[in-house]
């Protein structure tokens, strides 16, 4: 049931108020978040620093960000280091079911941004909550978007596609997303057909933090249609090499652990897509003591996998004999009915790639003979009509954040300090239309603030060593196309 029943609406669209100052699920729960702000900050250090060193210039002064990002504690340490460097901002979340309620709660209340977001949004209300955090009070937009998976991007680029071509608001979808994001466009073009065109010629840029964004910006930028410069968080080496891989070597055993307390010794695991994700997934439920059977269309990762002691099968093997599947690919259907079909009693079935298409969930929520009983929020036991049953966490949707806290502090520190970076890049200089990574300098010194707190201890080159390997002596130490 949405959280906004009793906002007005035209045309079965929900009306944005950007007067509101924020939209979340329980105020009262601040006090909780703060407090938990306050225990992040010393597993943080890279945000504290860039609070320190950037807090008196204010190089995001006058500058109005949106996030479209899961609004957890980390976020919310995000936001407060962007507010602190000089920021206005507006926020929703990137996914229904990632807000952390006294997250969300504790940013409404210090003010620090205009918040919209809360547990179990429907999808109706996921993009209004979008176009609320898009929307400022004198009806402008941002000058700068932090986004996740490409949605605050998506909303701005369609937006101008429609007022470019009006027709395409007759285009049918299948996707429910699509569905309800055009038809708010729909009413938007209806009041003013130059909207989102006036907006995105105002934005400076965007900073995108994952795989399947950055995906979707090279495409853009590919086919000519990127409408503002971007900068490729994701391939910093402190984010993808860090976040994707050891943020999720812990935050998936938490969420199917949160979901189903199953014990993992034992079990057959089967991972789809054996890249940083992947890899990640792979190596913490061989650690738990599951035998990991590994899908992948790539033979280099297929390679990696075997080499590293991994069964590499096809989904097709995998599915009559696996305990737990996860998707880790970006890509679509990579389970499908059939392979559900196929698939013990009990099978546990989740996803930990952006988006929620890497299973086939139509399959399931299209056929009125299988029962959904929900045995919890975000734990779904279907019955098939053969009998047999199959778990579903978060409706298919990223199980870290859906049925645990995603990744803990100290590398969403690493991620976002590089948010950081890249938000002050856009903000102080012209950059073209294209998409842009940080210099690997910057991405070094991301690492140095997080080595102390680790205790470790750096090598310092001499500068006969420096000039012997032909590099300088403090840096970069690799070349930008070196793989870690
Ligand atoms: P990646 O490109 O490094 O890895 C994806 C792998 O999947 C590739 O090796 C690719 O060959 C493989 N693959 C693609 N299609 C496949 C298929 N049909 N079957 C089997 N393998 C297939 O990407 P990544 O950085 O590992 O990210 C994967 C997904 O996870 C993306 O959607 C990304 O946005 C998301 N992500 C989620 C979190 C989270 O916290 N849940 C964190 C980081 C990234
Ligand atoms: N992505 C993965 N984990 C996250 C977290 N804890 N906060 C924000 N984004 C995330």
């Amino acid at each position: 049931m949405s959280v906004l029943k009793a906002m007005k609406d035209t045309k079965g669209v929900l009306e944005i108020d950007p007067s509101l100052p924020y939209k979340v699920a329980d105020i009262s729960l601040a006090d909780f978040g703060f407090k938990e702000m306050k225990l992040a900050e010393n597993e943080m250090p890279g945000l504290m620093a860039v609070r320190k060193k950037y807090g008196s210039d204010k190089p995001l002064k006058g500058m109005k960000i949106m996030g479209s990002l899961h609004m957890t504690i980390q976020t919310a340490m995000l936001i407060e280091t962007l507010k602190e460097l000089g920021a206005d901002i507006r926020w929703a979340t990137c996914n229904i079911f990632s807000t952390q309620d006294h997250a969300a709660a504790a940013v409404a209340k210090a003010g620090s941004a205009a918040v919209y977001a809360w547990k179990g949004e429907t999808l109706e209300d996921f993009w209004w909550c979008t176009e609320q955090a898009l929307t400022w009070p004198d009806n402008s937009g941002p000058d700068l978007i932090v986004d996740d998976g490409g949605d605050a991007t998506l909303y701005v680029h369609e937006g101008v596609r429609i007022e470019n071509a009006p027709t395409l608001l007759d285009k049918v979808y299948d996707s429910r997303d699509m569905q309800c994001l055009i038809a708010r466009l729909k009413v938007s073009y209806e009041r003013d057909p130059k909207r989102w065109t006036k907006i995105a010629s105002k934005i400076r840029g965007v900073s995108e933090e994952t795989t399947t964004g950055v995906h979707r910006l090279y495409h853009l930028a590919r086919s000519g249609e990127l409408l503002f410069p971007a900068f490729n968080v994701n391939d910093s080496v402190t984010k993808s090499k860090f976040d994707n891989l050891y943020g999720c070597q812990e935050s998936l055993a938490d969420g199917i652990k949160r979901a189903t307390d199953i014990m993992l010794a034992g079990k057959i695991v089967a991972i789809c897509g054996y890249g940083d994700v992947g890899k990640g997934c792979a190596k913490s439920m061989r650690g738990y003591g599951a035998r990991v059977l590994i899908s992948e269309v790539d033979p280099i990762c297929a390679l990696q996998a075997s080499m590293e002691g991994y069964e590499v099968v096809t989904m097709e093997d995998a599915a009559p004999v696996g305990d737990i599947f996860v998707t880790a690919t970006g890509c679509y259907h990579v389970i499908t009915g059939e392979h559900m079909e196929q698939m013990k009693d009990e099978a546990i079935i989740c996803n930990i790639g952006h988006f929620d298409n890497e299973i086939q969930m139509s399959y399931l929520d299209n056929n009125p003979d299988f029962i959904k009983e929900n045995i919890k929020p975000q734990v779904d036991k279907w019955t098939l009509k053969s009998g047999r049953s199959i778990i579903v966490l978060a409706e298919g949707r990223l199980v870290n954040l859906g049925c645990a806290t995603g990744h803990p502090s100290f590398v969403m520190s690493s991620s976002f300090t590089n948010q950081c970076l890249a938000q002050i890049e856009l903000a102080s200089k012209q950059y073209e239309k294209k998409v842009y990574t940080l210099p690997k300098q910057l991405d070094e010194e991301v690492a140095r603030l997080h080595i102390d707190k680790l205790g470790v201890k750096l090598t310092r080159l001499t500068q006969y060593q420096a000039d012997y390997i032909g590099v300088p002596v403090d840096g970069p130490y690799k070349a930008d196309n070196y793989r870690y």
